[in-house]
């Protein structure tokens, strides 16, 4: 049996002489992302030329003289060698690492063992004592609530800001602002976040722009290319699109995901499994045409909706009622899996659909080639997470009224699901 388990597209991480399945360019023609998606990062095996990434599962490397980690006076630089211990780096996770860089046209990307760890990596490395973040006030609920309570405790300062009003963002920076955490559409409301506008302004203020782009997708958009400097996604979700890894990824240049690295990465101890990378892997190998179906589902369901006589209003990017559908089309190639729609008696519309559903199911997460709907009741979330008042939770009701059933269209039938949610709404 052969030892070699290569993985990777960067040359200093490819052990063994394994070889790019494909350069990344030929002659002058660069390769699309969807082709990215496919091999960015995929090397063969030169042993047993298997065309499917291997898995490592190994938890260390053997060390030996002329690796780059001995020298006449013995060991010296640990750090030159690619592959030395899995919680600091592991072939195959390295491997969906450099697949998501492609993807994002990022210099680098640390992947981690959920979303939330990203995020975390990504707020215990750029903040400090004494430092000022400024976050989405609404955004996916676990960050919004590491950053509002528990960063709180750690000395650093956090201000919650609806970063659809640039101009309240601009209010908001301080001198010890270091980071800007926003969501681009925002986990559970589909508000939007224009990215280029808030990466301006705060790099004008010195601090760095982080965006959970989970819902978006680097199919729909591309942060770094409108300025952002890192990328977080819970491949968890669309990325993996299979509801059956968890997993994060923070992208950016390589000295910030360096920095990342050497700091979270290492000692928060949050690293990805293999199982998991190559799990991931298997779903981006199907992630354009997976999110350009449920795109075009979603928009067919949302007018289906937008039509019904039990639903009260329906929120989704590509609708023409979005009140950001120009800054959608700007920033999204394609509009997503996720909408949202607001019933009478939303409570009572919760159980009928929970046990009327046929096709769609009732539960919580999102992203999954099965669709998935739940109630998300706005007093509940302001108790559980926001907290918001007076323009804020105005600006939250005016998205989500009382409460808002999100929808996470999957890959079955449209037809299908548009007379399942006929007769569970109609029942
Ligand atoms: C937008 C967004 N970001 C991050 C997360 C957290 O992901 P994970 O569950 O992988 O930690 C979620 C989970 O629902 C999410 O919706």
């Amino acid at each position: 049996m052969s030892p070699s388990v290569p993985s990777s597209l960067a040359a200093e991480d490819r052990p063994n002489g394994a070889v790019p399945l494909r350069p990344s360019s030929e002659g002058n023609h660069v390769l699309r992302r969807e082709t990215l998606a496919l091999d960015g990062g995929l090397v063969i095996d030169p042993a047993t030329k298997a065309i499917a990434p291997n898995i490592s599962m190994s938890v260390n490397n053997i060390l030996t003289p002329g690796d780059g980690a001995f020298s006449a006076e013995g060991v010296t630089d640990l750090t030159a060698l690619p592959f030395l211990y899995a919680r600091w780096t592991n072939p195959t996770v390295r491997q969906l690492e450099q697949r998501m860089a492609a993807l994002e046209g990022a210099g680098d990307a640390l992947a981690t063992a959920t979303g939330v760890a990203a995020i975390a990596a990504t707020f215990l490395t750029f903040l400090k004592k004494g430092d000022h973040l400024i976050v989405s006030d609404v955004c996916y609920a676990g960050a919004n609530e590491l950053a509002r309570r528990i960063l709180p405790d750690y000395g650093i300062e956090v201000t919650a800001v609806n970063m659809s009003r640039l101009g309240e963002l601009a209010a908001a920076f301080r001198p010890n602002t270091r980071l800007v955490h926003c969501e681009s559409p925002c986990n559970p409301i589909l508000r939007l976040t224009d990215l280029a506008k808030v990466a301006t302004l705060a790099h004008r203020h010195g601090a760095l722009v982080s965006v959970d782009s989970t819902l978006a997708t680097p199919v729909a958009t591309r942060p770094l290319a409108l300025g952002v400097d890192l990328v977080i996604h819970s491949l968890t979700k669309f990325i993996n699109g299979h509801g059956d890894a968890l997993g994060g990824i923070v992208c950016g240049c390589k000295d910030l995901v360096e920095k990342i690295r050497s700091r979270a990465g290492v000692y928060l101890g949050a690293t990805l499994s293999a199982q998991n990378a190559w799990l991931v892997m298997r779903g981006i190998d199907t992630l354009f045409p997976r999110l350009r179906t449920v795109s075009a589902s979603a928009l067919r369901i949302a007018r289906f909706l937008g039509d019904h006589p039990r639903v009260r209003s329906v929120t989704y990017p590509g609708l023409e009622t979005h009140p950001q559908h120009d800054l959608a089309k700007r920033q999204m190639d394609v509009f997503g899996g996720l909408l949202t729609f607001q019933t009478e008696n939303p409570q009572m519309m919760a159980v009928r659909l929970a046990s009327k559903l046929r096709v769609a199911h009732y539960a919580f997460s999102l992203g999954h080639q099965r669709s998935i709907v739940v109630l998300l009741d706005t007093a509940e979330m302001m108790h559980s997470t926001y907290r918001l008042e007076g323009a804020q939770l105005a600006d939250y009701r005016a998205f989500a009224g009382d409460g808002v059933f999100r929808l996470s269209v999957g890959l079955e039938s449209v037809d299908d699901l548009v007379a399942d949610l006929d007769q569970a709404l109609s029942a």
